[in-house]
């Protein structure tokens, strides 16, 4: 979470900043800040709230600041301390002439606070960047040298940083380090770049470098120095970005979640042009490095990740349990990396993760590493600190995703599961061939049964402001619908802030359905297929207990369902295999436009960002 920008070079300065931060805004945003080496002096301007409150502040005072050649920028998704203005990035030193901005997590900060404290150091903010600022500058006083000031500072920090720091006396530069949280240099002619993403730089240069861990840079308009952890100078690696400027238009829309569900037919037939010719065909999937000897050995798959990418995997979990004959644990990540999992070279693990930076998943993808399993990586992120963990790495290709809330990276991140499941099970042998057949033949025309939903969106706009005002949710779901159920839940409260649950169907009355009365919605996903019959019966449940009732279903010949239903939501009738791409768009949707009806801020919601890099 937060995001970090700097700069050196002779464009204006705070545009730059201001562009780039602009693009990093998914990494927080509940306030801002930017320190502008100008007269010599280290100026700095914060602002509470939204990015613009940051963009009008510096319009007014653009001109203290219009000989400046180097500065840089925060965002905040605060950790310590409530977002306010003291709170705000970049933190200084005591002696004003060192600023700091700071992503991640200092874990030791309340040590090094006091003994700071005790050295002569004043605190200002709740903050533990705050602590990088004055352990610098007294690292400074020491060596009068800015890069080793930074140098020895980080041999004391515990925990994740990625960190820009500038200083008056020394105002052509800015040193630049990391430690477990993302940060790309970017190289221009005549100036530098350094940024927490890609984005927020690429409409300037295409030309990076990702620093490593304890790596430290010092750059200036001309040039960049780099160390390694033994402060020895290396030579920089630049790797050429496959990235266009990034678009961050809403083509129209009203907001970019809305864009984002409506691409992801399109997103669906690029993942799978390429890798499915004809249903005939066998998979071709050669990012995943494993044979069929290799596979042999492996005796499970443990698939790791968080939120959204966490109910892709459990979907995951049950095609390639349905294809493969492999037992699949899935976990979320946090619970993972805290306990004594049974992971060795004989398992495959799979990191699931749209950023690719989540650092739970991080942390589980290290530690499966570390006791030699076989690494798959499924991220929208190629260029990610994940990826560059992975032996075999599948990029789901959605394109940029905006809106914190998932959707686009999901459906790209279930298309991979199948893939992924069918290529195993070719390897394997292990499915009939009819069924892997009819199974690509469904995931080659779910984009235009999507395609064809999305022309019909006015009865789930009717049912979004129908049950807008209600303050529970429930959606019940049975076999691989049950993480299309928990996801539906996690849509709806992620961007409403209505208290949504998924459930398994057959759970409800194994306790939560003492919460049922008149007043509480039940959404019932009801896809064609074994289970059917199974959740409309717990439907019934609900029914009996007055509950408010929707359907979701694929079925549009059953008479029961306009009886047991206040509502029912149809979809195009899929395989029950590949039923949970399709379940999943109407309650994004309906997610979308109860947020929309309620006036809440659907691409930001509250206390949110769009990539976790705390544990
Ligand atoms: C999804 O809508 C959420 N924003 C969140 O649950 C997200 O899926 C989770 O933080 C994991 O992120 P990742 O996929 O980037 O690892």
């Amino acid at each position: 979470m937060c995001g970090i920008i700097g700069y050196v070079g002779n464009r204006n300065v705070i545009e730059v900043l201001m562009k780039g931060l602009s693009a990093l805004e998914y990494r927080g945003y509940d306030s801002s800040g930017a320190a502008i080496i100008s007269d010599n002096k280290t100026k700095i301007y914060k602002a509470e709230g939204k990015l613009q409150n940051l963009k009008n502040l510096l319009n007014e005072k653009a001109d203290e600041v219009k000989d400046s050649h180097v500065g840089i920028g925060h965002i905040r998704w605060a950790t310590h301390g409530v977002p306010n203005l003291i709170n705000a990035h970049p933190h200084t030193s005591n002696c004003g002439k060192i600023a700091v901005v700071h992503n991640g997590i200092i874990e030791n900060y309340k040590e090094l606070r006091e003994k700071l404290t005790k050295m002569g150091a004043e605190f200002k903010s709740e903050t533990d960047t705050e602590t990088v600022a004055h352990l610098v500058a007294f690292k400074y006083k020491e060596t009068h040298d800015l890069k080793e000031a930074v140098t020895l500072a980080a041999k004391e920090l515990e925990g994740a940083y990625a960190l820009c720091v500038v200083h008056q006396d020394e105002g052509n530069k800015i040193v630049a380090t990391r430690r477990n949280a993302p940060l790309v240099i970017g190289i221009g002619d005549g100036e530098m770049f350094a940024a927490s993403d890609v984005p927020a730089m690429i409409e300037y240069t295409k030309q990076a470098i990702y620093l490593d861990d304890n790596q430290v840079a010092v750059l200036t308009n001309d040039k960049i120095e780099l160390f390694d952890e033994n402060n020895k100078q290396i030579q920089p690696k630049i790797e050429l970005l496959p990235w266009e400027p990034v678009s961050l238009s809403k083509m129209g829309y009203k907001h970019f979640m809305l864009k984002e569900i409506h691409e992801q037919p399109n997103v669906i037939r690029n993942f799978l042009t390429g890798k499915i010719h004809t249903a005939k065909e066998k998979v071709k999937l050669d990012e995943v490095k494993l044979d069929f000897e290799q596979l042999k050995q492996m005796n499970r798959i443990q698939i790791v990740a968080c939120g959204t990418s966490l109910h892709a995997a459990m979907v995951g979990k049950y095609i390639i349990e349905e294809l493969c004959n492999i037992p699949v644990d899935i976990e979320p990540s946090s619970e993972y990396i805290y306990r004594h999992t049974v992971t060795d070279e004989k398992t495959l693990v799979i990191g699931v993760s749209q950023s690719g930076e989540t650092a739970d998943t991080l942390t589980a993808v290290r530690q499966s590493k570390a006791r030699n399993s076989h690494i798959l990586i499924i991220t929208n992120r190629p260029d990610s600190s994940m990826a560059r963990e992975a032996d075999s790495l599948i990029p789901v290709d959605a394109g940029i995703e905006v809106s914190v809330a998932a959707t686009k990276s999901y459906i790209a991140q279930l298309t991979a599961f199948y893939l992924l499941a069918i290529h195993l099970a070719e390897i394997k042998n292990s499915c009939d061939n009819d069924k892997l057949v009819n199974l690509k033949n469904e995931l080659l025309i779910l984009p235009q049964k999507i395609e064809l939903f999305l022309t019909k969106k006015e009865k789930i706009q009717k049912c979004s402001r129908m049950y807008s005002s209600s303050k529970n949710f429930i959606f019940i779901a049975r076999g691989l619908n049950y993480p299309t159920a928990l996801e539906g839940a996690l849509k709806l409260k992620e961007i409403s802030y209505i208290n949504a649950t998924g459930y398994p169907a057959g759970e409800l009355k194994h306790g939560p359905i003492a919460m049922i009365d008149e007043t509480l919605p039940v959404l019932s996903i009801l896809m064609d297929g074994k289970v059917y019959e199974k959740v409309l019966s717990n439907a019934q449940e609900s029914k009996a207990r007055n509950a408010r009732m929707i359907a979701l279903t694929d079925v549009d010949s059953d008479e029961r369902l306009e009886e047991l239903f206040d509502f029912v939501l149809n979809v195009p009738h899929v395989d029950e295999l590949v039923s949970p791409i399709m379940a999943i768009v109407p309650l994004q949707l309906l997610a979308y436009y109860i947020a929309e009806f309620l006036g809440k801020d659907v691409d930001q919601p509250r206390n949110l960002a769009k990539s976790v890099t705390v544990e």
